[in-house]
This record gives structure tokens, sequence and C-alpha cells, in this order.
């Protein structure tokens, strides 16, 4: 817990395999692929490598730094850096209240493929009607929904985290390793190559602002950027530990694993279906790998062994999302953990049941031409995301002064790339990400 007792990370891997822990999860196999997919494949994972490396490692190193500077969570770091900051410190904390609601969705058919798998009948899946049957069938997602949620509640509840978090170091190379071999069989299906093309090529008559803007909130989602998640890493690390390789070293293995998962799916996008498929949005991966493991042997035991690590990874992430709104509603409202709870539960009923039935039986009912999961997805990612992300660079730039961070950094050890986070966090990353969430409504 935050409030009581504020531990630290003992080791240098315990740290980056915590962040890790948090950054990897959906965001890496289910939202990057579809993304990529949709989005001119190469052009886009090409734009989302440079955001990663300029972007997403300054924020990243300012709001881990700030964390351990203030040794606080992030509503009350920036009160305590600086009163009238406090907002951006609010708005960073909203997010994970609206990303939670939905991420557990998704959840939700996790949970379900993994069970359908681990029953034997993942041969079913591969069906062509079987994902718009099942999402479109009100009952079934909820029930997954439902049941995913009271897990992380009860996990919360509980406090076994430490377990699943011990459980999910051996679990997630696991998934690592199952995912290189699944991407490695998808290269070599027939009729892969053209995806390969379609995927490692950069094609700029593919490029499109939409596509920009998609990578740049793929970016901050999958790094858990810009919601005040990292601040409260950084408030668990030890003065003595390397903040720049830390930084480098989880921006890296998130990306790879990002990377390796579009690797698993697009490839099998033209080896099963065809280019049209590429816009298939939330639902690719599961269209796209059922197909994949049917044709596999042992198929449906790789399935079961892939959905399983993937809930895993989804279960730790939605974990630290509870836990980011519950400690909030604790630190801002005063609430007693069982209030907070209760709180962040309403939310999950109020934002994740239309997010659930937004694909079926409520289909009809869009807000700006889109789904009510899609809408969570779009307010938190390419709305109120890039905002707290320019409104920390403005802070850290401006306010607290870049100076303020690399001393920090420097407490262990030299910032080596310290002219280049300062030119990022100064003006590359405020004008980009403006630039980008401008460029959505004009
Ligand atoms: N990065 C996570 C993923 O890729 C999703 C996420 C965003 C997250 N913000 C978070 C997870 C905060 C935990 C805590 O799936």
């Amino acid at each position: 817990m935050m409030s009581d007792n504020r531990g630290s990370f003992t080791s240098r891997i315990g740290f980056v395999l915590a962040a890790a822990g948090s950054a990897v999860g959906l965001g890496n196999i289910w939202r990057f692929p579809y993304l990529a997919a949709k989005n001119g494949g190469g052009i886009f994972l090409l734009i989302y490598i440079l955001l990663v490396l300029t972007v997403g490692i300054a924020l990243m190193t300012a709001e881990i730094t700030l964390g351990r500077k203030t040794g606080l969570s992030v509503c009350s770091a920036f009160k305590k850096l600086n009163k009238k900051w406090a907002f951006v410190g609010v708005l960073g904390a909203i997010v994970p209240a609206i990303i939670l609601p939905y991420y557990s969705v998704i959840g939700g058919w996790v949970l379900k493929y993994m069970v359908a798998f681990c029953e034997g009948y993942g041969a079913t899946t591969a069906e062509d009607s079987f994902f718009g049957g099942f999402i479109s069938s009100s009952a079934s997602p909820l029930f997954w929904y439902v049941i995913f949620i009271g897990l992380v509640t009860v996990i919360i509840i509980y406090g076994v985290k430490k377990g699943i978090e011990r459980a999910s170091k051996i679990l997630m190379p696991l998934l690592v390793i199952l995912t290189v071999i699944v991407a490695i069989y998808s290269i070599f299906l027939p009729g892969a190559a053209e995806g390969l093309v379609y995927y490692f090529k950069p094609d700029f008559s593919n490029l499109s602002w939409n596509g920009v803007l998609s990578a740049m909130s793929q970016m901050f989602y999958s790094l858990s950027l810009a919601m005040g998640i990292m601040i409260t890493y950084g408030s668990y690390v030890q003065k003595k530990e390397n903040i720049e390789t830390a930084v480098t070293h989880i921006a890296l293995f998130d990306t790879a694993i990002a990377f390796l998962a579009g690797l698993m799916i697009i490839p099998a996008v033209f080896s099963f279906m065809g280019p049209e498929a590429l816009n298939a949005g939330p639902g690719l991966m599961f269209i796209t790998l059922p197909k994949v493991f049917n044709s596999m042997t042992a198929g449906g035991f790789i399935g079961a062994t892939f959905f399983i690590l993937v809930f895993f990874a989804a279960l730790t992430s939605a974990i630290s999302l509870m836990e980011a709104v519950v400690a909030s509603f604790q630190d801002e409202f005063n609430f007693s953990r069982t209030k907070a709870i209760i709180a962040t539960l309403i939310i999950c009923v109020i934002l994740g049941v239309p997010s659930s039935m937004g694909n079926g039986a409520w289909s009809g009912f869009l807000i700006m031409g889109m789904d009510f999961l899609s809408f969570c997805d779009y307010i938190s990612n390419n709305i109120m995301m890039p905002i707290v992300a320019v409104l920390t660079c403005v802070f850290v730039g401006y306010v607290i002064k870049p100076q303020a961070i690399i001393e920090e950094v420097e407490l262990s050890n030299v910032f080596k790339k310290k002219k280049l986070f300062e030119l990022s966090i100064k003006f590359f990353a405020p004008v980009c990400i403006f630039i980008i969430l401008v460029s959505q409504f004009v």
C-alpha cells in the first residue's frame, strides 16, 4: 500500500521488473497489434519507435524522477512542488479510473478464450463467426467482465498482490518466450510474406494524422505514462538507483514485446484472412490468434498456455490500475480503504457495463461515432493523456526546470543524455504532443 510504511525496491532488477510489470500488459499484446494493423503497419511501427526514443523516454525519466524526488504519489507530488500545478496531478489520477473498467472488459475476453482453450474447445474459437457471436451476446462478455474485475478486487482486498507479482516474475518471461515462438511460427505461414512487408516497410502513403495520433497515444498507454503511475513507482526507488539505465531498459523491453506481438499477429492476418481484416480493430487479436493456434501442432495446448500467460499480464496491470484508483480515493478524499474500493467498483459498473454491452445489445448507442469502449479508450488515451503529458513537460521544463530533474538523477550517476533530455522535455516533446493533440480537431 502506498500510504502506510513506504518501502523501497531493494534491487535494481526489482524496480525494473515492477515497472515493466505495470507497463507490459494488454497494451502490448492486444492494443499495439490492432493499431499497427489499422494504421499502415511499417510506418506506424517507425513512428512509434521514434516517439518512444524521444518523447517516451524523456517523459518516463521526468515522471520517475519526480516521484523519487518528492517521495509521493501523483496528486501530492505536484502539490508539494507547486500548489498551482496540483490540478495536473488530479487530471493524471482520473485517467486510470477511465482505463480500468474497459481494460477489465478486454481482460474478461481474454479469460473467456483462456477457459475455452483450457477446456479443449479452442478450435471452435477459430471459427469465423465465433468472436462476433461472443461479443454481441450480452450476457457472456458481461459475465467474464464481472469475473475478471471480481478477481482483481479480491486480490486487492486480501492483499495477496505480492504473491501475484512474484508469480508474474516467472510467468512474464514465459510469455516473452511463447510470443517469440508463435511469432516465428507466424512468419513462416503461407502468405505471411506480404504481411511482413506490410509490417516492416514504412510506406509513407499510409501515413495519416490519425495514425500518428494513435502511435502517440499507444506510446503513453503502453509505457503507463501521463497518468501518474510512474511518479508513484518512482517514489519507491532508492537514491542510489541509476534512473537513466532503468528507464532505457523498461522502454526497450516494453517496445520489444509490442513489436513481437505485432509480428505474431500481422503476418497471420495476411495468411488467414487477407488485408481487409487489418481494420478489425479491438477484436483483431481474438480473431487472428485462434486461427494461428488451430493450424499448429499441439495448438490447443499452446493456445491455452498463451491465454493463461496473457491473462496474468492483464491481471497484474489491472491490479496496479485498480490500486492507483483506490489509493487516489484514499489520499484525496480521505476515504477508508473499504470505502475507496467500493467507490472504485461503482466506477467499474458505470463505465464497464456499457463498455461490455456496447459491442452487443447496446451497439446502437454511439458517442461521436464510437461504441462506449472505444469512447473510453479515446477520451483517456487521445485526449487526457496528451494533455497531462504536455502539462508535465511544461511543468518540468519551465516551472521546476530540467535542472531539478537532472540533479536528482545525478544523485547516483552522471546523467549521460542530459542535453537530449532537456531539449526533449522543453521543446521537442511538448511541441510534438501539442501538434498531434490539436491535429485531431482540425
Ligand atoms: N501499460 C499497460 C499495458 O500496456 C496499461 C496501463 C496503462 C497500465 N496505464 C497503466 C497498467 C497503469 C498498470 C498501471 O497494458
